[in-house]
């Protein structure tokens, strides 16, 4: 089947989908971006998602180029337009086309991207074995709250997990653990979930609140605040989370195990609750 995208206003099939090379996204990498899971055919958390979106249009300067009742239906529609009952949508909004020059075109008129992928929910081996990760240094800018095409340093970093084998980069600054290189990282001690506060040293994730939510509905104890590199090595537990791969146990990092080297209770307590809440909100809109 032909993957349908939208561009600018169009719905076409993603091959014929180009963009003229003065695009700032491509000479700067001027834009901003979200993912949002579909399950079922429905946008996974949307007013959230497009909440970011708002924030990190804001934080570029950059005019939100549809209301919300507008990306409803554009995303309804792409969502309509391709394969699957489970897809993730990837939208991607620049500062448009203009003559290179690093300060911004007097005149903006936004490239807007959408599309589809099948989303696959993490295979159960994954969640039966856990993943491994690494630590690596945060070297990104100071304002990883912002959503960012510009992904360089994730990129590096992610790449610098999956050269030593591993899945993810655990990301350290100045002695305390911020998140993922491409994820958020929470860490549990004798009981406790802990999880960096949102700043701007990490992105605000969809699933990161969640699981906050979550932690809190059933009186997990859960302590947010700064979550020094020692705790994150000490740690009985690690779980990673993101809207595609939504919680996963990291059971090996720097090639020592974590705890018991596999996924330990809270995870797996987290996991059914995510599970359940899913399955909830997926029947609610029915
Ligand atoms: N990334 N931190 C970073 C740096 C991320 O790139 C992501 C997600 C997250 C998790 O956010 P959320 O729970 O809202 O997905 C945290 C997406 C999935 C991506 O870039 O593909």
């Amino acid at each position: 089947m032909v993957q349908i995208v939208h561009l600018n206003g169009r719905f076409m099939p993603l091959e014929e989908a180009t963009i003229p090379v003065l695009d700032r996204g491509f000479i700067f990498g001027d834009g901003v971006y979200e993912v949002i899971p579909v399950y079922s055919r429905r946008p996974f958390r949307l007013a959230e998602h497009l909440r970011r979106l708002q924030n990190s249009l804001d934080g570029i300067g950059l005019n939100n180029p549809h209301t919300e009742a507008e990306w409803d239906i554009l995303l309804q529609q792409l969502i309509a337009q391709n394969e699957g009952e489970d897809q993730y949508l990837y939208l991607h909004i620049t500062r448009g086309v203009a003559k290179r020059d690093h300060a911004f075109p007097k005149v903006v008129v936004p490239t807007v991207f959408l599309m589809s992928s099948p989303l696959l929910s993490p295979p159960a081996e994954l969640k039966a074995t856990g993943v491994t990760a690494i630590t690596a240094q945060d070297n990104r800018w100071l304002r990883c709250d912002i959503k960012a095409i510009s992904l360089l340093p994730n990129v590096l970093l992610r790449q610098q997990a999956v050269a030593a084998g591993t899945m993810e980069a655990i990301l350290v600054r100045d002695g305390f653990m911020t998140e993922g290189s491409a994820s958020n990282i929470f860490v549990v001690q004798n009981g406790t979930v802990l999880a960096p506060p949102k700043n701007n040293l990490m992105l605000p994730g969809i699933t990161y609140d969640l699981i906050l939510e979550l932690a809190a509905a059933e009186r997990i104890p859960l302590r947010v605040g700064p979550v020094p590199e020692a705790a994150l090595r000490s740690a009985d537990e690690i779980w990673l989370t993101s809207s595609t791969r939504e919680v996963l146990p990291i059971t090996v990092l720097d090639d020592q195990p974590v705890g018991a080297g596999q996924p330990g209770p809270l995870f797996k307590r987290m996991d059914t609750l995510y599970q359940n809440y899913k399955a909830t909100v997926m029947r609610q809109a029915d």
